[in-house]
């Protein structure tokens, strides 16, 4: 393995992660978005939702998850008993897309640090991938979210367990879908509640 240096995230307190994300500059984005979206709630997580990048509302506000596709996240959080902030909510990309348009692989590659820091800062015991480019991000996979859901999937060396739900900006789209998210989010509530110190 390489050598950890000053700069690894994999060696850095939460300060320092946070401010080596402000700092970035390794891919184009830092240009064109209005400020870093590192991440938000209870850094003790057991649950860890991992989005895909800030939209127009985030890069405002500089928080993930605030727009309309975050109050239906809140809304369905708050559904199975974990409210926004005993839940840990991060984006595989810190900066924001332009027009939101989806992430290139090689950003996605190159913020991959940063997550990966986060999670092991946290070291939650189930991670809540939402929609299409998170779960193929963090299951290193081209399979839809309609083939990943439905069942537990590892994310690292440390096996992870990962559920696949639809992203709530497609949910505001179909609504037809809401049951499937359901289901994904009550599954996840009875792994907490089976595993349960809370
Ligand atoms: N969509 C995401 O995936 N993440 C956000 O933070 C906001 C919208």
């Amino acid at each position: 393995p390489a050598k950890a240096t000053a700069s690894d995230p994999q060696t850095m307190d939460w300060d320092e992660l946070e401010a080596a994300v402000v700092a970035c500059r390794a891919c184009g984005l830092c240009d064109t978005r209005t400020q870093t979206v590192f991440g938000v709630g209870n850094r003790q997580a057991r649950l860890l939702v991992v989005g895909e990048a800030p939209g127009a509302d985030e890069d405002r506000q500089g928080e993930p998850f605030v727009g309309r596709a975050g109050q239906l996240l809140n809304r369905m959080l708050e559904a199975i008993g974990c409210p926004r902030e005993t839940v840990y909510i991060a984006n595989v990309l810190k900066c924001r897309p332009p027009g939101n348009r989806d992430p290139r692989q090689e950003e996605s590659q190159r913020c991959q640090g940063f997550l990966l820091g986060q999670l092991r800062l946290i070291r939650p015991e189930l991670i809540l991938a939402v929609g299409r480019i998170a779960a193929q991000h963090l299951l290193q996979t081209d399979e839809s979210v309609g083939r990943l859901r439905g069942r537990w999937l590892e994310f690292g060396p440390e096996r992870i367990p990962v559920r696949v739900t639809y992203h709530p900006a497609y949910l505001l789209r179909s609504p037809e879908q809401k049951s499937k998210v359901w289901d994904d989010l009550t599954t996840v509530r009875r792994r907490l509640d089976a595993s349960g110190t809370e």
